[in-house]
């Protein structure tokens, strides 16, 4: 697979940045099972947190028990990568919902931001709306983010900047799937930019769906 490569373009992009992540390098040996591609069974990511969604709400992990769970970190500012990544994990999850309301019944899609200074929960609010009613945004205190992005074993740092309130955030990506209860199950795949198919197109993203929800 094509780890690196993939973070190589991404990191060229200077924005939305890929940094390398252990798991997805880690998921690339297994070899084998292309059915269970990007499975992360038994890894040790996630962890309990209470962040405030983008109505100003307090939410734990424990409030989406029994409910898988999407959970992909970035930012609203961020300029490419996150809103092309979450454009087609919502369009998938639309596509489910028609197909397959059941499954998509049981799946929750989750935003948490790593720029807390400027994701305050009215500015989640618009962003989230953007790409579908059921995806819920979170966002906390910087130590609250430090806190719950190394659980998720997130990368993420601020960029440097001449304007102070102008600054990217470069941001590991990696959109998991947990299961109902709380366990990682599997990476859904994202698009690589150094290649010509989409990776991460709508079609593939709702069969990694339909495929890991039961
Ligand atoms: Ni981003």
């Amino acid at each position: 697979m094509a780890g690196f490569a993939m973070n190589k373009a991404l990191i060229s992009l200077a924005r939305c940045l890929a940094l390398p992540s252990a798991f997805l390098l880690a998921s690339c040996g297994g070899g084998g099972n292309a059915e269970n591609q990007g499975s992360l069974a038994g890894a040790r990511i996630g962890a309990p947190f209470t962040l405030t969604d983008q109505n100003g709400r307090k939410v734990s992990w424990d409030s989406f028990k029994g409910k898988y769970r999407l959970v992909y970190f970035g930012y609203t500012y961020c300029p490419d990568v996150c809103p092309v990544d979450l454009q087609k994990m919502m369009q998938a999850y639309a596509k489910l919902e028609k197909e397959a309301p059941a499954q998509a019944a049981k799946l929750q899609p989750i935003f948490i931001s790593v720029d807390p200074e400027r994701d305050t929960p009215s500015v989640l609010k618009t962003y989230v709306a953007a790409f579908h009613p059921k995806l819920v945004g979170l966002t906390g205190t910087p130590d609250e983010i430090a806190k719950v992005t190394r659980d998720f074993v997130v990368i993420y740092g601020k960029e440097p900047a001449k304007d102070a309130s102008e600054y990217l955030v470069a941001h590991s990506r990696t959109p998991y799937l947990f299961g109902s209860d709380g366990a990682p199950i599997a990476l859904i795949p994202v698009d690589d930019p150094g290649t010509a198919e989409d990776e991460g197109s709508p079609a593939t993203v709702l069969a990694a769906f339909k495929h890991w929800v039961k």
